[in-house]
């Protein structure tokens, strides 16, 4: 395998002009600075798309895309990295340099030697569960669950046997195969005096298999009530379980056009329908369904049904779910809510009322457009005016977190017609923030309680529940004084986005104006800014020879992923004190993928329209210095905090006199 030296994709997104690579392909207009066109990539009658030969990128103000020349010639013509390299390599006429790229090799390597590893393992299990001496055990516990042999087969159920040293005699002949078993999980090496065993001992074992069908780990079953009931392979090179969804490889055997997903929360549920012929569920392994796993489930797929229990668990995980699924929710994708009876899972309640009745009711589930208005008014009464004010909060930002598409604009439109108000004041209101379950880490606490209801149909039960609603008392989602670096970008008011929502001539606070020139605005509101992470990102990407007049290397706790890339992107600074804009572009796409790529070019992209650079006292470097210094001091206000924290739990009269001393200058600072 060889790969393609950074340096050399440096050189030609230099060399090239992507006025030049874009206008071969879309017919550009000069329209002042910029050039502009309709927009490629989304149905259009006015040109909303931008090409920045300054910059060297583009941005589409009508829906978001964006990139450099790289980038639009992968998304234009659907090309992989490599092959636009190549592409654009023979425009310059230049020659692809290769170069071998012994890491990769290597990794590659040892995750072969991983992937078999984990598959004799799995053979070895399904080996015991029909010679081991005590294979009658889970035999019998199968059977008794009601699984058929041919069912178990299809999905490699196993037995591990009693005992800690089973796999690892097996297959750990020699240091490097219990290396090997060591990195996948299947044994555990004990930190204090390096003793080895076999993770799994007297279990029924599911192996987990990805979409091609390798197994990447296991789940584990006691035959009993022991705890815990389920054992779960760790976390390894080769399983991430945000990432993956048990079942989906077997749902793909079985359907040769898959278009729907059932997702369930257990191994067995998934067993237990596929053996009923409801061959599509998938399950999470013991986290909550998140927007990986959609997004995993959204390539093979358009359709999505959940089940949940009917109680309040099930209830809160459903909106956790809801809330998860909004960013994925592109136009012709659909999500439902199954609400299952209480003390029901898909595995019992398939094997009481059969397949034909249990298709019936994912049919009826719940489409998610209106679990979400009926989430939202939970605990409301939407009879009276002050109520439907109070639902509008709640629902206008979860419908503003819908990806933009005709799907959302109907959902507005339903909103509108739900509470009689108009668009303007929707708009407004989606700025609230999103609380549907849990509070976001910097909110105070709800000052009132609320019940939620056990079920779609029942009334309110009154029990508490974690449901949390905004009340007027909440503060902002965005406070400047405060460095908020753990809102995630999604959930910052839409109006602070760059370009959401895009030219709306009904928007009374129009934040973009598009003159003859083609020139655009865009206002922040002055009580409001990015994170400073972002806000050092912005600055560095604009002027990437700041960092060297700052003169240190700022390097943060990476808490969050604004921090994260602000680090890489000082760590590459720093290697290549000459970059610009492009090359960094350039390097951010090959080594972190098409989406990060344009991630980094959007923010820029908010930066390059916003007006604050015309007021005459901005000046880069300061603002530079002053977001970093607001990043360093609220992580040396945390750390303070905490070691405070901890030297409170010791409780002071246990403290060493060194301990006292550093209390004091704690409480000093
Ligand atoms: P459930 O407790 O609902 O179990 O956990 P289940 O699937 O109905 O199991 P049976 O029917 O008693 O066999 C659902 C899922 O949560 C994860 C597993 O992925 C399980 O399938 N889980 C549960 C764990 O990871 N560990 C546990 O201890 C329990
Ligand atoms: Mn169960």
């Amino acid at each position: 395998m060889s790969r393609i030296p950074s340096a050399f994709i440096d050189d030609l997104i230099n060399r090239l002009d992507i006025v030049d690579i874009i206008d071969h392909r879309v017919k550009l207009k000069r329209a002042g600075k910029n050039y502009s066109a309709c927009c490629p990539f989304h149905q259009e009658k006015t040109p909303s798309f931008t090409v920045s030969p300054d910059k060297q990128f583009y941005y589409c103000f009508g829906c978001g895309a964006t990139g450099n020349a790289l980038g639009f010639l992968m998304e234009y013509e659907n090309l992989g990295f490599i092959d636009a390299v190549e592409s654009l390599a023979k425009h310059a006429g230049m020659e692809v340099p290769r170069e071998e790229n012994k890491f990769a090799e290597k990794r590659d390597s040892r995750l072969k030697q991983l992937y078999k590893i984990l598959e004799r393992a799995s053979d070895f299990y399904q080996n015991q569960l029909r010679e081991h001496p005590l294979k009658d055990k889970p035999v019998s516990y199968l059977k008794n669950r009601g699984l058929s042999g041919a069912i178990a087969k299809l999905f490699g159920i196993g037995f591990a046997p009693p005992g800690h040293r089973n796999l690892l005699q097996k297959l750990g002949q020699n240091e490097e195969a219990i290396e090997q078993l060591i990195d996948t999980g299947l044994v555990i090496k004990r930190e204090d005096d390096g003793r080895q065993y076999d993770r799994f001992r007297f279990r029924i074992m599911f192996p987990i298999r990805d979409i091609r069908g390798r197994t990447i780990g296991f789940g584990g079953r006691v035959l009993g009530d022991d705890k815990p009931k389920y054992l779960n392979s760790p976390e390894t090179e080769v399983f991430h379980k945000s990432r993956e969804l048990y079942g989906l490889y077997e749902a793909r055997q079985a359907n040769r056009k898959l278009d729907q997903l059932v997702v369930v929360e257990g191994y067995m549920d998934v067993i237990a329908l596929a053996q009923y012929g409801i061959n599509n569920a998938v399950a999470t392994m013991g986290t909550a369904c998140g927007e990986d796993h959609l997004k995993l489930a959204f390539r093979f797929v358009s359709e999505i049904v959940f089940c949940f229990d009917g109680d309040n668990a099930g209830r809160n995980a459903a909106k956790r779910a809801l809330t998860n699924s909004l960013n994925t929710m592109e136009d012709g994708r659909q999500i439902k809510f199954l609400f299952l009876p209480e003390g029901q899972d898909p595995d019992s309640l398939v094997r009481q009322i059969g397949a034909e009745r249990f298709k019936s009711q994912l049919e009826n589930a719940v489409p998610l457009e209106e679990f979400l208005f009926e989430a939202a008014a939970e605990n409301i009464d939407t009879s009276t005016m002050e109520g439907r004010a109070r639902f509008s909060k709640v629902a206008a930002p979860l419908v503003a977190m819908l990806p933009e598409g005709i799907f959302r604009e109907l959902m507005f439109d339903n909103l509108a017609k739900r509470t009689g108000l108009s668009p303007e004041v929707l708009r407004e209101l989606q700025k609230e923030k999103v609380q549907l379950t849990e509070p976001l880490p910097k909110s105070t606490p709800a000052s009132h309680s609320n019940t939620a209801p056990r079920s779609m149909s029942s009334p309110p039960a009154g029990e508490p529940s974690t449901a949390n609603l905004p009340d007027d008392q909440s503060p902002p989602i965005y406070d400047p004084a405060d460095i908020p670096d753990e809102i995630p970008y999604e959930q910052i008011p839409a109006d602070y986005l760059p370009f959401s929502p895009p030219f709306d001539n009904n928007t009374p606070q129009k934040t973009f104006q598009r003159g003859d020139e083609q020139t655009f605005t865009f206002q922040y509101k002055s009580s409001v800014s990015l994170s400073s992470a972002k806000v050092a990102t912005i600055l560095l990407l604009e002027n990437p020879k700041l960092l060297s007049q700052i003169g240190r290397k700022p390097s943060f706790k990476p808490e969050n992923d604004d921090l994260l890339r602000l680090n890489e992107l000082i760590d590459y600074l720093d290697k290549r004190p000459d970059c610009n804009f492009n090359t960094i572009l350039g390097y951010w796409g090959g080594s972190k993928g098409v989406e990060e790529q344009q991630n980094l070019a959007k923010l820029l992209a908010n930066q390059l329209m916003s007006n604050a650079k015309t007021i005459e006292t901005y000046d880069p470097l300061s603002e530079l210095q002053n977001a970093l210094n607001k990043i360093e001091s609220a992580q040396l206000k945390a750390a303070v905090s905490s070691e405070l924290a901890i030297l409170k739990a010791k409780g002071l009269e246990n403290l060493s006199p060194e301990e006292k001393n550093r209390f004091r200058e704690l409480t000093k600072r």
